[in-house]
């Protein structure tokens, strides 16, 4: 295949050790980053495409999305807004619709869904079943989410439907159910919470998930204080997503572990929760995530731009530190990260980071500054983007 030379760079964000790049270039060829450097030691390439003075960075690694889901929320957001708190039982309302939408449908949505992420910047994204709650319901949604986005998880443990009974729910989880989502998922995830699953529950749904071979994540403290970060560290998690309410010494725990804190802005705001604390999570030497969090309960929008500019404007993140999160901090979260030589730990082309050897997924932005992801909020961002060398958006 050809190569591609990107110039016109103003800002050419690696989320490297090579930093930021002034008048920067790019390389690609058969799908990934053939070399990166400053536009004036740029080697020939076959073509040429001119990025007219924007900044570049590596597309969005949305590690945590509830993409699969049909239905409408609205009036419990907006019951929010007037003060009714969030809780987990909403999660039935979307339950009933998703089951009633059929393959068809729910297809449909998804497909639109990865084009507005894709429009946004992101190129790489995670998604979860979690709105089935019954083993044909989750097997579905399995299915279609592995034929369309980058890593599959399983999250029966979402809720226990209404008028279940926990224990025989938790059974079909771990058995049955987990049986038929496996061949389509890479991850399990539980939501240990007050209203959701406790410790114990959790411990069992995610112990059964690693036996077959899903790797674990898992929802923790977004309502309260709770043991979902331990837990996660305990079992070896790839991230723990939300954190609002974390103690010294789950803040301990995370920083002498492997496991990210996933921290999800958007999800915060809509929820009125206090923001989960990034920036100490960051000082006390914790790998972070920033993530959409994609659902209609609690945070209905794919925009990293958004969350990313959050995350400076109101967690006190400097640029660089959330445009990791939102890049490479996401992809350690899916154990796609660099490992030092462009690739993952499977020896996959790694994602979040433009390096020789990564994933040639970028993202041009509509404007020559990076800051102006913060700078000016709500503004179009996205020019661009190209995932896998190819332009999706
Ligand atoms: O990550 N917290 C659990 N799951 C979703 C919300 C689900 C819903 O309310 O529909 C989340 O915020």
């Amino acid at each position: 295949m050809s190569s591609t030379l990107f110039t016109g760079i103003s800002e050419l964000h690696t989320v490297s050790e090579r930093g930021v790049i002034n008048n920067g270039a790019v390389i690609i060829q058969d799908g990934t980053i053939q070399w990166v450097g400053p536009a004036a030691e740029a080697p020939a390439a076959d073509q040429e495409i001119d990025c007219g003075g924007r900044a570049v960075l590596p597309g969005w690694v949305d590690s945590h999305t509830h993409m699969i889901f049909a239905g409408d929320r609205s009036q419990e957001f907006a019951a929010r807004m007037a003060g009714e708190d969030y809780a987990a039982g909403g999660i039935a309302v979307t339950m009933n619709a998703t089951r009633e939408a059929g393959e068809h449908a729910l297809t449909e949505l998804l497909k639109q869904r990865i084009r507005d992420a894709h429009a946004g910047g992101t190129t790489t994204i995670e998604t979860k079943t979690g709105y089935g709650l019954d083993t044909q319901s989750e097997a579905l949604a399995a299915r279609i989410a592995a034929a369309h986005v980058d890593d599959v998880t399983f999250l029966g443990a979402h809720l226990v439907p209404p008028g279940a009974d926990p224990d025989t729910y938790l059974d079909e989880v771990c058995g049955p159910m987990l049986d038929a989502v496996a061949p389509h998922a890479q991850w399990i995830d539980v939501f240990c919470e007050r209203g959701a699953f406790n410790e114990e529950q959790s411990r069992r749904v995610l112990r059964a998930g690693q036996a077959r071979g899903l790797k674990p994540r898992v929802h923790g403290n977004q309502l309260g204080e709770g043991s979902g970060v331990q837990l996660a560290v305990e079992l070896g998690a790839a991230s723990v997503d939300h954190v609002n309410y974390i103690n010294a010494e789950d803040i301990e725990a995370l920083a002498s572990s492997n496991t990210v804190a996933t921290v999800l802005p958007a999800c915060d705001l809509s929820t009125r929760q206090p923001l989960a604390p990034a920036r100490t999570l960051i000082d006390a030497g914790v790998h972070l995530a920033i993530a959409s969090n994609l659902n209609p309960g609690t945070s209905y929008t794919s925009s990293m731009n958004f969350c990313v500019g959050t995350a400076v404007l109101q967690m006190h993140l400097s640029l660089e530190e959330a445009i990791r999160a939102g890049t490479s901090g996401g992809a350690r979260a899916l154990e796609r990260h660099d490992t030092g030589n462009g690739l993952d730990p499977h020896r996959r082309p790694a994602k979040g980071t433009l390096v020789e050897g990564a994933a040639a997924d970028l993202h041009i932005l509509c404007s020559a500054h990076a800051i102006d992801l913060a700078y000016r909020p709500g503004m179009p961002m996205t020019h661009q983007t190209y995932r896998a060398g190819r332009r999706v958006a």
